[in-house]
């Protein structure tokens, strides 16, 4: 008899270091009294993403919402962006907050990032730029997007927020398009407490968003531009660093974790996941995320996951609703239909990942949803195969 788990299960628990070596370096900024504004660990921190990620060319941030702003700002773009509605609402708004106008374009069925396709029937005299995502670590159509972008002579922008550790061909994945920007907030599988990094081709950036995330200041006594207050400071730094030092670890969990939901969910009518990433990406296990026939699974996405609740797990429905559904986007421009995007985000549903949990948990979890799917009442309008609602009736009997 199975029995509802005694502490809830979220989709998510932060990833923490050690205490006692957390606690060394917190001595380290007891001792120099040095908190915020480009201190050593700041430094180190930085010094170690940039040998991670093979490159110099990157900028810490206090989150990745204001380090896509920035990056929107000191990139000059302006007029219309094609992205996605099928995201968080931080990407949109850091367009908003520039007073660029997003025109949202559908995603591909297969990993939800933006169908390139659906980019380029959108392209206007106005668009200056591509955001695309890389939803639940998921690369997006990388090749077809910078062909896309090179022959409009479009910039490139990667929301990568999910993406950390991933690698396309044996590079990082910030080394494609002109610029990705990464989340470093607790909810993420790599994280600094919170924090944002933007990484980006061109060196001449660099300094533009060292000075827009630190008020335009050049020295003590010149401000060469009306900046903000974006920086990263040394507690996060800290947390980052020793985060950083775990990370190959919390992606093997991750991976195993994985591998029991996917061998364990197949077997369920009606759920799906994402066919399995080509043998040529490195991903970082993010996200779980499965879509919800209602049809097969007797059950709509909705039901399915207030059940959960009953048994103590909280599933999310990231991304539900879709961006150009909220009150504040309802006016904004849709370039063709958004019935793939709009279809996923009635079904998704993202199940609870991180390394801490337990195999045996994840079994548990599985087990509760084929169970029920197993249960599922027939309804007379669901659709049954052949002979299956003989079969239903006779078990119900
Ligand atoms: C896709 C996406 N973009 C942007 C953000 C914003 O990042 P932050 O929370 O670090 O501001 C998040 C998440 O938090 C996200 O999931």
């Amino acid at each position: 008899m199975m029995k509802p788990f005694e502490k809830p299960i979220y989709v998510t628990r932060p990833f923490l270091p050690p205490l006692e070596e957390f606690c060394k370096g917190l001595e380290e900024i007891w001792e120099s009294r040095w908190l915020t504004n480009d201190g050593p660990i700041l430094r180190r921190f930085t010094h170690e993403l940039c040998n991670i990620l093979e490159t110099e060319n990157t900028c810490l941030f206090n989150n990745g919402t204001l380090a896509l702003q920035i990056a929107l700002q000191g990139m000059g773009i302006s007029g219309e962006v094609i992205t996605t509605p099928y995201t968080f609402v931080a990407t949109t708004h850091s367009l908003f907050w520039n007073k660029i106008r997003p025109v949202f374009v559908d995603i591909e069925p297969e990993y939800y990032t933006i169908d390139p396709e659906k980019v380029e029937a959108a392209i206007t005299p106005w668009t200056t730029a591509i955001l695309a995502v890389h939803v639940y670590g998921h690369p997006c159509k990388l090749n077809t997007l910078a062909d896309i972008a090179r022959r409009h002579n479009l910039r490139l922008i990667y929301d990568a927020a999910h993406a950390f550790g991933v690698k396309v061909g044996g590079r990082p994945i910030a080394h494609f398009g002109d610029l990705s920007m990464f989340s470093f907030h607790s909810t993420k599988l790599f994280h600094s407490i919170e924090g944002g990094m933007l990484v980006f081709r061109e060196t001449g950036l660099k300094g533009l968003f060292d000075y827009l995330k630190n008020f335009g200041f050049k020295n003590e006594v010149e401000v060469v531009m009306p900046g903000t207050n974006a920086k990263m400071n040394e507690m996060q730094a800290l947390m980052g660093l020793h985060v950083l030092k775990y990370l190959d670890g919390t992606i093997q969990k991750r991976a195993k974790i994985t591998a029991v939901y996917r061998s364990r969910l197949k077997e369920v009518p009606g759920i799906h996941l994402a066919p399995p990433l080509s043998p040529d990406i490195r991903y970082n296990y993010a996200y779980l995320p499965i879509e919800v026939d209602e049809q097969e699974f007797g059950m709509s996405r909705d039901t399915l996951y207030e059940k959960l609740k009953e048994w103590n797990v909280y599933a999310r429905r990231y991304f539900y609703p879709l961006i150009c559904d909220f009150a504040c986007y309802r006016s904004i421009s849709v370039n063709g239909s958004l019935s793939v995007a709009r279809r996923v985000a009635d079904r998704i549903l993202t199940l609870p990942i991180y390394d801490t949990l337990e195999l045996s948990d994840v079994e548990t979890i599985c087990d509760i949803i084929s169970s029920l799917q197993e249960r599922r009442e027939l309804r007379p309008d669901a659709t049954v195969r052949a002979g299956e609602r003989e079969i239903i009736q006779a078990i119900a009997v």
